[in-house]
């Protein structure tokens, strides 16, 4: 415990150790990995005491975050973590500043349809500003589609702007001729 947070992981880390680097779409040179992501770098599960780590700071890069309190924050990850087998948030940390600088989430959706099939979502896929061009984007969302893989998906989706539609193209993604559709009842 930290500040009164539980340290625990939102998933288990031991699946970024399992994953199957050699079905990796994406080309990185230096080559990297989701377990040898860089000097000072690593790459892991989101955890409660990342509420201290600039985490929600990350998110505020890419999209509003609001005010989330300490006690709002352990909530939702108490929610996402009791959810098994469904929220996997990925962080990287510098572990010079102790700072997360950069993140992607996959949810994992359960169906009926197609056998009682899993679909897998990429979302809210950011790096830190400083820390852009150094190939740890393409790392989080290599990582998120080979876990979303190997944890079982038949398919994995993501939304973005025309000008991501190249960078999400190095892992295999193609515009669907599916339209995306959306109710927003807030902003
Ligand atoms: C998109 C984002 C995550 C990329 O992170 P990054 O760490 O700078 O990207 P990388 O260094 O891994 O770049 C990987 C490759 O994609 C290319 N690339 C990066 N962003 C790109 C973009 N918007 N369009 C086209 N290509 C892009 C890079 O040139 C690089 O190409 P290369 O492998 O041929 O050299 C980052 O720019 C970001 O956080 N942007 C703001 C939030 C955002 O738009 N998120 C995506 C929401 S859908």
């Amino acid at each position: 415990m930290q500040n009164g947070l539980d340290d625990s992981l939102l998933f288990p880390s031991r699946l970024l150790e399992e994953l199957d680097w050699s079905q990796c779409s994406a080309q990185f040179k230096p080559a990297i990995s989701a377990t040898a992501p860089g000097d000072n770098l690593i790459l892991r599960p989101l955890q409660a005491s990342d509420y201290d780590t600039g985490f929600l700071q990350i998110l505020g890069q890419l999209t509003s975050v609001g005010d989330v309190s300490r006690e709002m924050f352990q909530s939702r990850f108490d929610s996402m973590k009791a959810c098994k087998d469904t929220y996997y948030i990925l962080v990287l940390e510098d572990i010079c500043t102790s700072q997360v600088i950069g993140a992607a989430s996959l949810i994992v959706e359960q169906k009926f349809i197609h056998s009682a099939a899993m679909r897998g979502r990429v979302e809210d896929v950011v790096v830190s500003k400083d820390y852009r061009g150094k190939q740890l984007g393409k790392l989080l969302v290599q990582t998120l589609t080979l876990l979303a893989k190997h944890v079982g998906c038949y398919k994995v989706t993501l939304e973005c702007s025309d000008d991501n539609i190249k960078f999400y193209n190095n892992f295999g993604y193609e515009k669907s001729a599916e339209n995306y559709m959306v109710a927003r009842f807030k902003d």
